[in-house]
């Protein structure tokens, strides 16, 4: 619930300028702005012609019908939305999201070809009693366990992945507190590790999240198993955004 809708179409436009000086075929970028923004920065994107997608932040876990308040996988999709965040921690922490639920809204978003990107993390108790690898290759497994048939028989390689996954340590996430490279590499390739057995005919991409800001995202990037980021607080600005966005083409 960041900026009005004026600042949110002036960060936009900026996102896409940004896309189109630096043109490159294999990065892709997305922006996950609010339900009511959806509608103007889909028109900005089409008018500018611009590669940049569009995510929600949150899809219902029905199909249809009389759930007032919520908006379903079909909504999105008419509004040319691309993919929605399953499970991010503020989800879970607020609105007590638990697997079950999570599992319904990435079932929505297949059954309507949005990407569900998958959020995952350990808390700071699991990361400090060393337990971090095996709550995260856990949770993956039953976000994931329920749709491994359904992903397997879609055609690969296509232009967008099925499914993306992002691991976001909850205590790195709007803290300033960022894992070591190594602690970030070792996770990554356990995820990687279990998607490519879990999938075996999809490169799922796996996204690192938590403070991420322009001094860590070149290093972070760097990572063999790292994919891509998602970023919170430092994508708010164009001021904080744009020194960002450049280290990605570095
Ligand atoms: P942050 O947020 O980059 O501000 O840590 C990440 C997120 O909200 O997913």
């Amino acid at each position: 619930m960041n900026l009005s809708l004026n600042e949110a179409e002036d960060l936009a436009q900026g996102i896409i300028h940004f896309i189109k000086e630096t043109s490159s075929p294999t990065s892709c970028y997305f922006i996950a702005p609010p339900f009511p923004f959806l509608d103007r920065l889909q028109t900005l994107i089409l008018s500018q012609k611009s590669s940049l997608l569009l995510v929600a932040q949150d899809v219902s876990a029905h199909e249809k019908g009389a759930f007032t308040g919520e908006v379903s996988a079909l909504h999105l999709k008419e509004f040319g939305v691309k993919g929605v965040l399953i499970g991010h921690s503020e989800r879970r922490h607020y609105h007590q999201e638990k697997t079950n639920l999570l599992q319904q809204k990435t079932s929505q978003c297949l059954s309507n070809d949005l990407i569900p990107i998958l959020c995952l993390g350990e808390n700071l108790q699991t990361r400090e009693t060393l337990n971090t690898i095996s709550f995260v290759l856990n949770q993956l497994q039953e976000m994931c366990l329920p749709f491994q048939e359904n992903i397997k028989s879609l055609p690969s390689p296509s232009l967008l992945p099925p499914l993306m996954i992002a691991y976001e340590p909850l205590w790195a996430i709007g803290t300033g507190h960022v894992p070591s490279l190594d602690e970030i590499r070792e996770v990554h390739k356990n995820l990687k590790n279990a998607l490519k057995s879990l999938f075996p005919n999809h490169n799922i991409p796996l996204l690192y999240g938590g403070s991420v800001t322009d001094k860590n995202i070149f290093d972070i990037l760097k990572l063999s198993d790292v994919d891509g980021a998602l970023i919170g607080g430092a994508s708010l600005s164009l001021k904080t955004f744009l020194p960002l966005l450049k280290e990605t083409r570095r």
